[in-house]
C-alpha cells in the first residue's frame, strides 16, 4: 500500500450550550459540568509529508506557529506514542484558521484532535485503546471532546464525557466582540468573586466575564430580543451565541447586530462531525 502523501480535515468549533462551575480542584483546575455542542464552523488543517524539520504553517499571523501551538505538542505527543525517536519531522502541517482565538470556540484544541487523528493515520500510529484520549487530556480540558464532538455532557475539568442524544439542528449566531479572553483571566475572576451563588446565566462565567466586558450582557439580551430561543457566553468567551429554529431568523438577526466577526453556522451532530471532517 502507497503511504498517503496528503491528509486535509476539518476541525470544527463549539459553543457551550451551559457550564456549571462546581468549585476548585486541589490541582487549581475547576470542576466543571457543561454541555459542548459542535458547531460547523471550522478550521481547515492540511498534513503534508515532507522533507525535514515538523513545520506549521498558518494564515494568520497571530496564531503562534511554535511549539507553543496545541498542534505541535499534539504531533509530539503521536510522535513519541508511536515509538519514533529524534527530533519531530517530516510533516508540514498547514492552518487555515476560521476560528477566532481566544473566543471560547475551543479553536486550539480542536485543531490539536484533528491533529491527533490524522498523524495516527499519516504515520500509521496503532495506539492501545484509551492512549488517544489520555494524550487529548494532557493537551488541554476540552481535547477530549473534539475527538468526537457532537452534543456531549462534560464533567470534572470538562474531560470526562458522556454523548447525550443530538439536538434538534439549529442555526447559531455567533458573534466575537473585538476582544479575546484568556480562560486562565476567566477562571481566576471566577474565584475572586468567591464562587457567586445566585445564578443569572445559564454560564456561570458570563457574569464575571461580563463585569469586564459588559458588551458581553448586551450582547446575549440583544440576541434574545432578535428572537433567539438560547444566548450565551460560549466557554470563557468572548465569544456569544445565540439560536434560532430558522436559518433566516439566524441572518436576520446576524444582519442587524453584525460586528466584524460575525458567523451564522449550524449545530453538527456527532454523525455529521465525523463525515465532514475528511474533506
Ligand atoms: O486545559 P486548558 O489548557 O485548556 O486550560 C487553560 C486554563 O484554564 C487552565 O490553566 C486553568 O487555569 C483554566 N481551567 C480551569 N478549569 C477547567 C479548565 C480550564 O481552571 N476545568
Amino acid at each position: 500500500m502507497r503511504p498517503i502523501t496528503s491528509l486535509t480535515v476539518q476541525a470544527f468549533a463549539k459553543i457551550n450550550l451551559d457550564l456549571r462551575v462546581l468549585g476548585v480542584r486541589p490541582d487549581g483546575y475547576h470542576e466543571l459540568r457543561t454541555t459542548f455542542q459542535s458547531i460547523a464552523l471550522a478550521d481547515v488543517l492540511t498534513f503534508t509529508r515532507t522533507r525535514g524539520p515538523f513545520r506549521i504553517e498558518c494564515d494568520d499571523p497571530a496564531c503562534p506557529t511554535g511549539r507553543t501551538n496545541l498542534v505541535w505538542k499534539a504531533a509530539a505527543s503521536v510522535w513519541k506514542a508511536a515509538g519514533r525517536t529524534g527530533a519531530l519531522r517530516g510533516v508540514t502541517v498547514r492552518i487555515e484558521k476560521n476560528i477566532p482565538m481566544q473566543a471560547g470556540l475551543g479553536g486550539g484544541s480542536s485543531d490539536a484532535a484533528a491533529t491527533l487523528g490524522a498523524l495516527t493515520t499519516l504515520w500509521r500510529a496503532t495506539l492501545p485503546a484509551g492512549q488517544l484520549q489520555q494524550i487529548a487530556a494532557s493537551l488541554g480540558a476540552d481535547v477530549p471532546y473534539f475527538l468526537e464532538g457532537g452534543t456531549a455532557l462534560g464533567f470534572s475539568r470538562g474531560d470526562i464525557l458522556f454523548p447525550l442524544d443530538d439536538i434538534s439542528r439549529a442555526w447559531v449566531v455567533v458573534i466575537v466582540p473585538g476582544f479575546g479572553v484568556s480562560t486562565k483571566d476567566a477562571f481566576g475572576w471566577w474565584d475572586a468573586e468567591h464562587a457567586p451563588t445566585r445564578r443569572t446565566a445559564s454560564n456561570d462565567l458570563e457574569k464575571v466575564v461580563a463585569k469586564r466586558h459588559p458588551i458581553v450582557s448586551r450582547l446575549v439580551g440583544a440576541l434574545k430580543r432578535e428572537g433567539a430561543f438560547h444566548a450565551s457566553l460560549s466557554g470563557s468567551g468572548s465569544a456569544v451565541f445565540g439560536l434560532f429554529s430558522r436559518r433566516s431568523e439566524a441572518q436576520a438577526a446576524a444582519r442587524l447586530l453584525a460586528g466584524p466577526r460575525t458567523f451564522v453556522t449550524p449545530t453538527l451532530t456527532r454523525r455529521a462531525c465525523r463525515r465532514l471532517a475528511a474533506k
